[in-house]
């Protein structure tokens, strides 16, 4: 079978047809979607009308994948398998959630440009995520190209941010839109974790920008510097030269690469179903090597 990858941006994002994600892969198959998302930090293959379980082996290709934590707190229960997050406005009864719920209203920071795990020491390297039912309008997804961003900006910018770390935790992002809704034990949970601010993309030699909502410090620096230069980023880093929009049809799959993109979910009317489903691979090791 032969993959053919078509350019959706003009910059990065491919779509990727001639290939049936629910059969096993061979190597090579494997080896070509590497060279894309390498070349491409986005692919969307549609007409995937994948079950979770051929979701997780499709991912499992590409690295080990994480276990959700989602809301860190004991009263979540998952409707999905640990490794599949649950990115729906459905609860474990697949019921739409209230207006209130506080995990629907967690999920809104998802609206916010962000590069998946950066809260965590060992963030993602791919996320997979499904389109299993969508509103009849709204709920795009839009990425963003960091690799691009990082390549615009003035060498003398570039040289301020070289060596940069941030800190980087939920905390910070949910607090954007005034969601604080945490136990002391997921605050004590939720501490914050370093992140390089420039990466060099490992399968294409590039460098990248790693921006995230989740950002709110960076170290050796007064906090409202550090809040200014990260709002200064992600503004230039999300002009729309940067950014694609996917406009989801049922079955498509959108494989992205954490590293050297961002992304954000738009608005929807929540009285319609919008169920997506995530696997996420890690990437194995902290951008910050741990204190000796
Ligand atoms: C995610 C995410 C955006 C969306 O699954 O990591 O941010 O459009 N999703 O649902
Ligand atoms: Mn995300």
């Amino acid at each position: 079978m032969a993959v053919i990858v078509k350019q959706l941006h003009p910059v990065f994002v491919g779509q990727v047809t001639g290939v049936d994600l629910r059969e096993p892969l061979d190597e090579a198959t494997v080896a070509e979607i590497n060279v894309a998302i390498n070349r491409f930090g986005v692919l969307v293959f549609p007409g995937q009308f994948i079950t979770d379980e051929q979701q997780m082996a499709f991912s499992r290709r590409f690295g080990d994948l994480e276990t959700t934590v989602k809301v860190y707190r004991k009263d979540y229960v998952s409707r999905l398998d640990p490794h599949v997050a649950d990115v729906s406005n459905l609860d474990q009864d697949n019921r739409i959630r209230r207006k209130d719920d506080r995990l629907r209203l967690n999920a809104l920071g998802n609206r916010l440009w962000h590069s998946d795990s950066s809260f965590k020491r060992v963030p993602a390297r791919f996320s997979l995520l499904s389109a299993r039912a969508i509103p009849t309008e709204g709920g795009e997804t839009q990425f963003a190209d960091m690799r691009a961003a990082w390549d615009a900006l003035p060498d003398r910018t570039k040289a301020r941010l070289e060596g940069l770390i941030c800190e980087h935790t939920q905390l910070f992002s949910r607090a954007k839109i005034a969601f604080t809704d945490w136990s002391e034990e997921e605050r004590v949970k939720m501490a914050p974790v370093p992140q390089v601010l420039v990466r060099a993309h490992p399968g294409s030699g590039r460098k990248s920008l790693f921006l995230s909502s989740h950002a709110g410090r960076i170290q050796g620096m007064e906090e409202p510097e550090a809040r200014m230069l990260l709002m200064d980023l992600m503004e230039h880093a999300t002009q729309r030269e940067f950014v694609h929009t996917h406009r989801w049809t049922v079955g498509d799959l959108a494989m992205w690469d954490n590293r050297c993109t961002m992304h954000r979910a738009r608005e929807y009317d929540e009285t319609q179903v919008r169920d997506m489903h995530r696997t996420t691979v890690s990437d194995g090791k902290p951008t910050v090597a741990e204190a000796a």
